[in-house]
Parts: C-alpha cells; structure tokens; sequence
C-alpha cells in the first residue's frame, strides 16, 4: 500500500514538472501593417491555429504581436518573407523571459510584505489572497459591502461578486465590472480590486460614486486560468474544463456567451485558443454569471470588462461590423474615459477596430442582458511580452484607470439620476 501510493506521488510530481511553463524556443512576433495589403495578410496569418496571439488589430500602424511554437517558426518566417511582410522579434525565447519574470514577482514579493495594507498594488496577488481581501472587506465594512457566491469554478473555486452600495435606496443604477475573464491578462485583476479598494477603503473620498450607484464587481472570473499562469503555465488564457476526445484543455470565456454564439472569430476546436466551447455557456463561470446578471439586469446600466493589452475602449458589437444603434452615445462616453488618458486609448467597436469575436461577454450585455453602455477595455501593455507589466508599473495603471471608471460612472449618474443628456 505504501510503495503504491509513493509511486503514485512521484508519478503526479513528475508530471507537474514535466508540464511547467515550457516555453523553450517559443518566439514572439510583432507586425505593424503600412497599408491594406499588409494588414489582409496579417488577417490571414493571424488564422492558424498554432498562432498565439497577443494584441491585434484591424487598424494600420496598429501591432499584432503572436507567439509560435518552436515547430511551425521555420515556415512563419519563410511565409512572412514570401509575403514581404516586415517583423520584428521581440522575444527571442519565451522561456527566459517567465523566467526573468518570475525574479521580478519574487522582488516585488519582498517590497509589498514591508507595507501596510490589505493590498499593495505592489505585486499581482495570488487567487487565495483576493479571496481573502474581498471577505476581510465585508467583516471591516459591513454596512457598505456585501459578498455574493454566484457559483463555483471548473475546478471548484468559488465565484464571489462584491456589491458595494452606501444609499439606502434599493432602486439605484448599477454598474457591473469584471476582471480575469482571460487567464494570462494579470493586470486586469490589479485593476478591479484598485476600482474595489478605492470605492471602498477610500469611501470618505469617493462616497458619491457608491451613495447614487451601486456596483457589482467580480476581480477574477476564470479563476482557474488565473492560478494556472501562476503554477503552471503563464501564458494560458482560457478555463481549464476538460474537453471531449482531446488532451486540450479550456474554454475561451469571452467566446462562450450566448449571443451569436460561435458565429463568427471563435473556433470549433477544442485546442484552439479562441475555442468557443461545446456550447454556449458551457463554462460553469460564464454560466454563473450570466444568470447572476439576469437577476439584476434591470437595474444595470453599465458593464465594464477590463482584458489586456493594447490600450482600446471597445463597445459592441463583435459578432457584426454593423453599429449599434445608439453608437454615438457609446462612443461620445468612451471618448470622455479616453480623455483623462491622454487619448491614448482607440476607441471603437470591437469589430471595426480589433476583430470579429462573437460569443464576448460585451455583445451578450448589451443584446440579451440589456444593459446598453457595454465596454470592454484593453489596458496598457508592458515589459517585454506585453502582458509582464512589471510590478512597479501596476501603481500607475491602475490609478489611471479608476480615473477612466469615474468618468463613467459620472455619466451614469447624470443620464439616470438627473436625467440630463449632456452630450457635446
Ligand atoms: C485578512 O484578514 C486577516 C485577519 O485580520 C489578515 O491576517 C490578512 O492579512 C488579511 N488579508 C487580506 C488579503 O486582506
Ligand atoms: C483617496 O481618494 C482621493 C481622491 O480620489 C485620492 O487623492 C487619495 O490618494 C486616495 N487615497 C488612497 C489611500 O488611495
Ligand atoms: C436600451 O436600448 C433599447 C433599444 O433602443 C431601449 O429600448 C432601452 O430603453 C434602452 N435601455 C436603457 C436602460 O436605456
Ligand atoms: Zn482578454
């Protein structure tokens, strides 16, 4: 019995190492398209299924950066010299630079244990301990925030919304933010729990936003993902749900909502990166929150979902180049957000500007939950591969972003409770 299980152990502990962060000779690309020709070819490329892509866009002067396995670089870049397509390497091995990476967390580790605080932004925290700041909230500020269990993860973790309201009043506009929903986008978590800390911890300054809006947030919603890029394999980006007939794992959650589901931009294929799911909702995380969503949609008017890297302020829709309607409005808000940037966000509809995807929690707020103001935001990018921010960068991100979120969250309050349109 013992010798079993011991051989078992070593197994499984063979196995862990044998899997971990690998990237050896995977390479990383930028393109940036001078006309139209360029960009069609980009387009084409970006198709393979081995591509890993980064950031992409439909703009000229606009980067698409991907990474390839060792086994298809050869023939990438014989094609991208047939086709005269000028590149940049920007990482010459993957590898080294999680490598690299890793010091730098093990670094910042060290600085944000010498603070006060519940969290630094000194680091990118680990699943457990936002789990445990989020809990430690509702027992210090009792009176303003609330956690909401909406389900558990793939892998049993739980799925945890924090409402925040100060008012008395029950019939308030609501704003509903996520964050993590693509494993790898590390600062999209940083920047939720920022928008959290400051509503929160800083409620003296900020008691307007929660005394006329109440707010709904979820910091990782694919937390699975999450964990995995901190154990196992830092550039994973779907749910780690097991996948009929294959040994590829995931879905991606931002192709898995039921709204012109895999229509168009997501792929059948379970080892693709853009899999769109068996079915619609087939995650157990997309599931939850979109049925926690339809609980309270009619007090929702705005949904913000924060992804990375790029710097777009997109609105829907992604499952059609047409526009929405009341695409000036969408446009004119986002506008304003960009502004306290340094305009330095593009702003546009998802398919116009980046790519078609459908089944993007964007379009399925927008066209089934009704919430009408639906965003999705691609923060800034950094370090070498783009999604290594490095931790001293964390503090500037997000501070500029929660000015972003204040600007939005003024228009809400101007359109829905002084019913003012103060669109110029
Ligand atoms: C949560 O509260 C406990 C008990 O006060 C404390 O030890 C822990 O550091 C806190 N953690 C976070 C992340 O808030
Ligand atoms: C609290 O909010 C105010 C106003 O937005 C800001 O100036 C201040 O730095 C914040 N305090 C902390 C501790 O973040
Ligand atoms: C959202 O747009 C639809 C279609 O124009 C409209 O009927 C609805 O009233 C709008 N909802 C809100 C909350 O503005
Ligand atoms: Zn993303």
């Amino acid at each position: 019995m013992f010798r079993i299980t011991s051989l078992f152990i070593i197994s499984l502990l063979y196995l862990s190492f044998a899997y971990q962060d690998d990237y050896s000779g995977y390479k990383v690309y930028q393109i940036v398209p001078n006309n139209e020709d360029e960009l069609k070819t980009i387009q084409i490329l970006i198709k393979h299924p081995q591509m890993d892509v980064w950031t992409s866009s439909k703009l000229i002067g606009h980067p698409t950066v991907f990474m390839v396995p060792p086994t298809i670089d050869y023939r990438l870049r014989s094609s991208l010299r047939v086709n005269n397509l000028p590149y940049d390497t920007l990482i010459e091995d993957v590898q080294s630079t999680v490598v690299n990476e890793k010091h730098e967390q093990a670094a910042a580790r060290r600085i944000a244990s010498k603070q006060n605080g519940l969290l630094t932004f000194k680091q990118y925290e680990r699943f457990d301990t936002i789990t445990w700041f989020l809990r430690n909230l509702t027992n210090l500020y009792p009176d303003i925030v609330q956690l909401i269990n909406i389900g558990k993860s793939y892998e049993g973790r739980d799925l945890e919304v924090l409402k925040i309201s100060s008012g008395g009043n029950e019939d308030k506009p609501a704003i509903f933010i996520d964050g993590g929903m693509h494993a790898r986008e590390w600062i999209s978590p940083a920047t939720v729990l920022y928008i959290i800390s400051q509503l929160v911890e800083n409620y003296s300054e900020n008691s307007a936003l929660t005394d006329n809006i109440d707010w709904y947030i979820i910091p990782v919603i694919n937390p699975d993902g999450y964990e995995y890029t901190h154990t196992m394999s830092r550039f994973w980006r779907k749910t780690r749900s097991v996948n009929l007939n294959t040994y590829c794992r995931g879905t991606d959650p931002n192709r898995n909502f039921d709204f012109h589901w895999n229509e168009v931009g997501a792929s059948s294929d379970p080892c693709d990166e853009i899999f769109a799911g068996s079915d619609a909702f087939s995650e157990r995380e997309t599931d939850a929150l979109s049925n926690f969503v339809l609980g309270v949609k009619q007090n929702i008017k705005l949904y913000l979902t924060f992804h990375s890297y790029g710097e777009y302020l997109l609105y829907p829709w992604g499952y059609t180049s047409a526009l929405p309607h009341d695409f000036f409005e969408l446009e004119t808000v986002a506008r304003r957000a960009n502004a306290v940037a340094n305009k330095r966000y593009t702003v546009g509809s998802s398919t116009n500007v980046l790519y078609s995807a459908a089944g993007g929690s964007d379009d399925w707020f927008k066209g089934v939950a009704g919430v009408n103001l639906s965003y999705t935001i691609e923060l800034p990018g950094g370090g070498l591969s783009g999604f290594d921010l490095p931790p001293s960068r964390i503090d500037e991100v997000v501070q500029e972003t929660f000015e972003m979120v204040k600007v939005f969250a003024g228009y809400i309050q101007e359109k829905f409770l002084y019913n003012r349109f103060l669109l110029h």
